[in-house]
């Protein structure tokens, strides 16, 4: 089968350049209206499908984006495997603004979203233990690199709550943990993305040093803007190779995830 890739474009990224055939198709899910229209088209022969994160002129926080009605828009459009663009902050000094990592585990401490498809009436519980398509994130690693990118391949991304950026003592704190890079929004996504049987990998481009850096200050956005303004032909050029990296499946059960994972006996479950 056919990869269709699809696209969560996290700050700084709002569209995809040079997609034949871009249409913006606005939808709708049994959990709501998604972030924005999602952008459809086709680039090198293969179906892609992107969505704003936060929406064209962003306007949802990492808190109000509607995770569940995000990734069921972009599951009923076809997509196979789902790549997550994100703006991060580093805790190493390795993993410079401009760079980025190819995040494989995370830590959450976001406490205000929906985070589960399954609710009462269905359970289910999906592993995470490898929460990142292993394949999917190879792939990217070889885009990013195609881009030109300084790229870090493997990292524990610190999901928070935000909006309001870290203290300097949570900064050391996560840091201390053994997390390599924080944001606020690729969980719940990377749970939602293997509930739904997606491949799912994410390219976090780091920002800034969150605020335990001594020669560096707090975090600023202007600082982060800057940064991502910097990358963002990076951003697109490495969109633009991922149609040569992708394709087929993975081998780890992205795709058959609910197999063993719903508890509900069938004759309680709900039409
Ligand atoms: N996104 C970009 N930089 C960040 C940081 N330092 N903390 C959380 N989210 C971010």
């Amino acid at each position: 089968m056919s990869p269709v890739i699809g696209i969560v474009g996290g700050s700084g990224l709002y569209g995809v350049d040079g997609l034949e055939g871009a249409e913006w198709r606005a939808v709708d899910t049994p959990w709501g209206a998604p972030s924005d229209a999602l952008l459809h088209g086709t680039l090198d022969g293969t179906r892609m499908v992107f969505l704003p994160r936060h929406g064209r002129g962003h306007v949802h926080t990492p808190t109000t984006v509607p995770y569940r009605a995000n990734v069921a828009a972009i599951k009923a459009a076809g997509v196979t495997h789902l790549v997550s663009i994100s703006a991060v902050g580093s805790f190493r000094e390795e993993m410079a603004p401009g760079h980025m990592v190819i995040v494989d585990q995370f830590v959450d401490r976001t406490v205000a979203r929906a985070a589960s498809f399954f609710d009462a009436g269905l359970v289910a519980h999906v592993s995470m233990a490898a929460p990142v398509c292993a394949t999917l994130a190879q792939a990217c690693a070889r885009a990013a690199r195609a881009a030109g990118a300084t790229v870090h391949e493997g990292g524990t991304y610190l999901a928070m709550e935000g909006p309001q950026f870290s203290s300097m003592a949570e900064s050391r704190l996560y840091r201390g943990w053994g997390c390599d890079v924080i944001g606020m929004t690729n969980l719940p996504e990377a749970r939602l993305a293997r509930e739904a049987e997606l491949h799912y990998a994410t390219v976090a481009m780091v920002t800034d040093y969150d605020s335990w850096h001594a020669d560096h200050g707090a975090v600023a956005v202007s600082d982060v803007i800057a940064t991502l303004r910097a990358n963002v032909a990076t951003a697109a050029a490495l969109v633009a190779a991922l149609p040569q990296e992708v394709g087929g499946g993975c081998g780890t059960g992205c795709a058959t995830a609910l197999d063993h994972a719903v508890m509900t006996a069938p004759e309680k479950r709900d039409p």
